[in-house]
């Protein structure tokens, strides 16, 4: 499959098969991870992975989230949704940034860059990830509704560093189309 085929064809996907997904799977979307291209190659990442009797416990957790979120008067109805994936799909993996420690504020105008600089990569090392999986036929949603249980989470797995996205990974149970994107033309400007 050509590249952009592979990139056409990923979806988010919300109802995963309960099938476990190999180590050597996993290994190989994470060696396609950390490939990514990073700022001054930081590669400012840290991964965390959730599967087998592990993901009741953070079912757990994430739950006990969305009851604090409630009491603090927040809407929480997207971030049940995500969590309802993750506690079905068979492989969550929580994603940090360990040159920063949580709660985390740029001080200045220059650690902000550098904060966006790292966050992008980060991305780019999801964005991997999602990809290979893809091309391993394991479907794939990534989770920044995880913020609604950030500091349970963090307490769960004794994380100090900053959390930047969770990422589940399983067999798909459904095919949705394609989201619809914004045009080439509303996008992109040519000089
Ligand atoms: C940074 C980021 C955060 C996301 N967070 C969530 C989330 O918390 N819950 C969710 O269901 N989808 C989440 N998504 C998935 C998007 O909703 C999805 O990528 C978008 O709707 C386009 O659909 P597609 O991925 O199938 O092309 C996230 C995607 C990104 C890139």
């Amino acid at each position: 499959m050509s590249v952009f085929d592979l990139i056409s064809s990923r979806r988010s996907i919300r109802k995963f098969k309960a099938d476990p997904i190999p180590k050597e799977s996993l290994l190989r979307i994470f060696q396609a991870g950390i490939l990514a291209p990073s700022g001054n190659n930081r590669q400012t990442w840290k991964f965390y992975v959730v599967q087998g009797d592990k993901r009741a416990e953070m079912v757990e957790r994430l739950n006990e989230g969305l009851a604090n979120r409630v009491k603090d008067g927040e809407d929480v109805a997207g971030a049940k949704h995500s969590f309802d994936v993750m506690a079905q799909a068979p492989v969550t993996v929580f994603i940090f940034r360990p040159n920063r420690t949580k709660p985390w504020l740029a001080g200045s105008q220059c650690q902000h860059f550098s904060d966006v600089v790292d966050v992008q990569s980060v991305g780019a090392c999801i964005q991997n990830m999602l990809l290979m999986a893809e091309e391993m036929g394991i479907g794939s949603l990534w989770i920044c509704d995880v913020f609604s249980a950030y500091q349970e989470i963090s307490d769960w797995l004794g994380e100090s560093t900053e959390m930047i996205a969770a990422v589940s990974f399983g067999i798909a149970d459904e095919h949705p189309a394609a989201r619809k994107r914004k045009s080439i033309d509303e996008v992109v400007h040519w000089l």
